[in-house]
């Protein structure tokens, strides 16, 4: 998501209180982690294991609806809402990329129109974030699949600082652990931040995310020594404190 060290974070833990429904949120998505096998049939959907067990797709229905936003698609008409925050100064502080022109951002716009499944290792499953009642884009989020065999996830965010401070971070990323660990059974999920990007990593905490790592000064980032911090929760944790 073109965020810093390519970076694409999130994970989760006690925040049942935005009812994304575990059970209803399940129904939605092709394949059931309960059973273990395809329901692609039903859906026309593909998502299918090797005989080793690990995933070989994920392609999950779209869009995820939580009690106040719509995480679906994005589309050939959201680039102008995306330059409204993809094109600040401040919203880039600590992403890879500067702020983006319009040309870039509807470049952008347009990977990620395709970036909606897995299929191998590396792929990205890249989600607008909307406001379900005005229909407002607000931010973006990611899940990577970084390792088939080891069941391991990426989660990363951006959001408007307009809509920062209500929630709407959390309450997404917290939609996308769900994804992640009962739609396509990953076993842990991983968030990347710069240690000075205090919003991300304290959104981190509140998703339930333990800090597993500082890493000080292990690379360059934007002239400077980069400091991070990588956070992570597992499947058997998530949801359950555990
Ligand atoms: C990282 C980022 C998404 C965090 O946004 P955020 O607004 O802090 O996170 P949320 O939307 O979850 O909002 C949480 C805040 O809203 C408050 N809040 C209000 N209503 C809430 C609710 N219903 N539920 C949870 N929190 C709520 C929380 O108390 C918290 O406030 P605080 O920061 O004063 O403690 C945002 O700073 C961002 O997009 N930054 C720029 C891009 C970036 O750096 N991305 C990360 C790259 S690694």
């Amino acid at each position: 998501m073109d965020m810093k060290h390519d970076g694409s974070t999130v994970a989760a833990a006690a925040l049942v209180e935005f009812g994304v429904g575990l059970a209803g949120h399940v129904r939605r998505l092709a394949w059931d982690p309960r059973r273990r096998k395809s329901c692609q049939k039903a859906r026309g959907r593909r998502n299918f294991r090797a005989k080793t067990g690990s995933l070989m797709g994920f392609y999950p229905d779209l869009p995820i609806i939580t009690q106040r936003l719509t995480l679906r698609p994005f589309t050939r008409g959201d680039v102008d809402a995306v330059l409204d925050y993809r094109g600040r100064e401040d919203v880039a502080l600590y992403l890879f990329d500067t702020a983006l022109s319009r040309e870039e951002c509807a470049l952008a716009v347009q990977q990620r129109i395709l970036q909606t499944s897995w299929s191998a290792e590396g792929d990205k499953i890249v989600l607008a974030a909307v406001l379900s009642e005005s229909d407002t884009l607000i931010g973006e989020l990611s899940l990577i699949w970084r390792s088939e065999d080891a069941r391991q996830g990426e989660i990363g965010w951006i959001f408007h600082p307009d809509h920062h401070g209500r929630g709407y971070a959390t309450e997404a990323a917290s939609a996308l652990l769900d994804l992640g660990f009962q739609g396509a059974d990953l076993h842990r999920i991983f968030a990347r931040c710069d240690a000075r990007n205090a919003s991300s990593w304290r959104l981190m905490e509140r998703l339930g995310m333990r800090r597993e790592a500082h890493f000080r000064e292990h690379a360059l980032f934007k002239g400077g020594w980069d400091e991070e911090f990588v956070y992570a929760v597992l499947r058997r944790e998530w949801r359950t404190g555990g």
